[in-house]
């Protein structure tokens, strides 16, 4: 088998950038080792940075988002037995849209399989080879067989365990990691929403979030250990705990049933640089943040909009420039991404240890984020998305397929 640009992994990244490439004329082939079943129902992130849903909309990709999405014009930040609003629309004139991932890669995928695009389900890619070549292969598994799969360039967009990251030669990549001594304990809840805005708590029993998915389903999380065992946690306790973290003078969280729970564990991973000859990282296969403010799969999607950019460059006029920047001008980004969740993960979060100054430290910075207007500001800049910076924004000038928003800003 032989394409232009072979695309390890079908999450986001690995969907978005096949997507994009198609806009362009170029062909790619995406290698996924789940079923399509579990991308389409596994259970993630589910803010989008308002540049993110403008990519969707302005890619024939907004339809059911804009039907079945939400637009978010604030969050809430509670401490101290306060709720306060950050108005994102009044500061900096942007906002979010909350819909599913796994929302977003269903679109993906009926958009690629609906425009002939190659995409092999349940096909893991086994190994990377030949990176420094002009033809680097992906090696990878189909209904038994062993196939190989030859392109101009190869993608890894296949999540921090995926092959690709590892196909890079030992000592190549510099790492940074960070881990964070609690993990988030997430639950679907079938109940109607018991607030307009998420609600992000900093309180002496941990962290909480209250978010949502639809009119019907609710989606929350709390701190917990990073080991915690969901199967340990009744029904009834967990809302004995949620419902503790949250109150506020005799404000309730609905409850109802809950048809999902799960652990994550929390780190902050960076790898340098994002790519190795003819191998680009993209997404958690190159980098991971910890969930507090929802930048992982905005950054997938930032990452290969610059990539779908460099490629198009290439094959439309053979330059190398911007592939050649590729790593550069993400990590950019990723790095201010990786800075607000460390960020905001350090300001909700309790961690062992903490004596009383630093709770006091957290709840005057909870105070300041929320009474300063140029503290606000930064906060509803970086959640709703920083703008693409000046060079990037250059780098990304010339996207000429992609059509205005639909609805102009939202
Ligand atoms: C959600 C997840 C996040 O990490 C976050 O900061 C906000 C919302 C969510 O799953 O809805």
């Amino acid at each position: 088998m032989r394409t232009q640009v072979g695309i390890v992994g079908g999450g986001p990244a690995g969907l978005l950038l096949s997507h994009l490439l198609h806009l362009q004329g170029i062909e790619s082939v995406v290698l996924e080792r789940r079923s399509r079943r579990t991308l389409e129902t596994e259970i993630r992130a589910g803010v989008l940075e308002q540049g993110t849903a403008d990519l969707l909309e302005r890619t024939g990709l907004g339809e059911r988002m804009r039907r079945e999405g939400s637009v978010h014009r604030g969050i809430n930040l509670q401490f101290g037995g306060r709720r306060e609003r950050v108005d994102f629309e009044d500061l900096v004139g942007r906002s979010i849209t909350i819909y599913g991932q796994h929302e977003v890669v269903k679109d993906l995928i009926k958009a690629r399989l609906e425009a002939g695009g190659e995409v092999y389900f349940e096909a893991p890619a086994v190994s990377i080879s030949d990176l420094e070549s002009e033809n680097p292969k992906v090696r990878f598994e189909k209904d038994g067989e062993q196939e190989e799969l030859v392109c101009d360039f190869v993608v890894g967009a296949d999540g921090f365990h995926g092959v690709s990251r590892r196909s890079v030669p030992e000592g190549t990549l510099r790492e940074y990691e960070r881990f964070y001594p609690f993990g988030w304990f997430g639950i679907l809840v079938e109940a109607p929403p018991s607030t307009e805005e998420l609600i992000y708590t900093n309180h002496e029993r941990g962290f909480a979030l209250i978010s949502t998915r639809s009119p019907r389903i609710q989606r929350m999380y709390f701190q917990c250990d990073p080991h915690e065992d969901p199967d340990a946690w009744s029904e009834e306790r967990i809302w004995e705990e949620m419902q503790a973290r949250v109150a506020l003078d005799g404000w309730r969280l609905v409850e109802g049933p809950i048809i999902e729970k799960n652990v994550v564990a929390m780190r902050s991973y960076v790898a340098e640089p994002m790519r190795h000859g003819r191998l680009f990282l993209a997404g958690d296969a190159a980098h991971i943040v910890p969930p507090t403010g929802a930048k992982g799969m905005n950054l997938a999607a930032s990452d290969v909009r610059v990539l779908a950019r460099a490629l198009g460059e290439y094959y439309a006029r053979g330059s190398e420039e911007l592939i050649e920047r590729y790593s550069e001008v993400c990590l950019r980004r990723v790095w201010k991404a990786s800075r607000f969740s460390w960020w905001m993960t350090s300001m909700l979060h309790r961690f062992p240890g903490d004596d009383p100054f630093q709770i006091r430290l957290q709840i005057a910075e909870l105070d300041y984020v929320t009474g300063s207007r140029a503290a606000s500001e930064s906060l509803a800049e970086n959640y709703t998305g920083l703008p693409f910076d000046p060079e990037f924004e250059e780098v990304l000038g010339g996207e000429e397929y992609l059509s205005e928003p639909h609805t102009g800003s939202r």
